[in-house]
């Protein structure tokens, strides 16, 4: 099975550009092929990675609801989604992008979550790593919709408030413990002055705090551009971001 991590916290902590920034390093670094899922119904990875998914699973939703009554002959249900993940899958360079999209709505889904989870779980193997952007509210880690996880990154930043959200992710995942491995705190852009303070704060914290990701602004240069996030090869982030991957890929990521 691939190594997979989830990156988790309140807005603007920069989930997505580090989801991105592990996507994109593990391409470099010939670790792929790479499964990046974005969970975020504001979905914006594929942005970040310099590609536009099509559909999203949300779309698929909907779109095998309204079918359902008029399947072709021959066709099943399982049948239909099936060939409709393989659409909504985008092919890139060195990874796959799905995108969830939007949630369910009012009516439960049930049996249809079900049958696109197991059909999602079994193309993981063919991966080497799975990168999961989360929405702020966890909604899919809490939900189930989501496989199991080796390491969940819980990212906090600058904003007080971010630490609350992590507090709350903490909660809610320790009900979920034996589906994810590992929890590691990951601070971002967190300025010198304050980290001595943040560290403190990070203390009450049953989760380990794994590594400072500092402001970069060669990066918010590049993502200001619209360049790709490869271009930063080699970088002191990209460097920071590769000690996440051999944390969480242990020797698996030094073969
Ligand atoms: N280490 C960093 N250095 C510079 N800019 C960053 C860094 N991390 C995130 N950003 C910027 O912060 C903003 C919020 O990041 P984003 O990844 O969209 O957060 P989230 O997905 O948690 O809402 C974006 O403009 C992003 O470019
Ligand atoms: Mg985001």
């Amino acid at each position: 099975m691939p190594k997979s991590i989830a990156v988790a916290g309140k807005g603007g902590t920069g989930k997505t550009t580090i989801a991105a920034l592990l996507i994109t390093q593990l391409v470099l670094a010939k670790r792929g092929p790479v499964l990046a899922i974005d969970a975020d119904p504001d979905s914006n990875l594929g942005d970040l990675l310099g590609v536009e998914p099509e559909q999203s699973i949300g779309d698929l939703r909907e779109e095998v609801l309204d079918a359902m009554k008029k399947l072709p002959p021959g066709m099943t249900k399982a049948n239909y989604v099936e060939a409709g993940l393989h659409q909504i899958i985008e092919e890139a360079d060195g990874f796959d992008l799905i995108t969830m999209g939007r949630g369910e709505g009012a009516g439960c889904y049930c049996a249809l979550n079900n049958m696109i989870r197991k059909f999602s779980d079994d193309l993981t193997p063919s991966y080497n790593w799975v990168v999961m952007d989360n929405e702020a509210g966890l909604e899919h880690l809490s939900r189930r919709t989501t496989r199991n996880i080796d390491a969940l990154l819980v990212v906090v930043s600058d904003n007080p408030l971010s630490l609350r959200s992590a507090e709350k992710i903490q909660a809610i995942t320790d009900d979920l413990d034996t589906r994810i491995r590992r929890k590691y705190i990951v601070t971002n852009m967190i300025p010198d002055a304050k980290m001595e303070t943040f560290k403190r704060r990070l203390e009450p914290f049953r989760i380990p705090h794994l590594i400072d990701i500092p402001y970069d602004s060669n990066l918010e240069e590049v993502i200001f551009q619209g360049e790709l996030l490869k271009n930063l090869n080699g970088s002191p982030i990209m460097k920071t971001i590769q000690t996440i991957i051999e944390t969480v890929g242990g020797e698996d990521a030094n073969s």
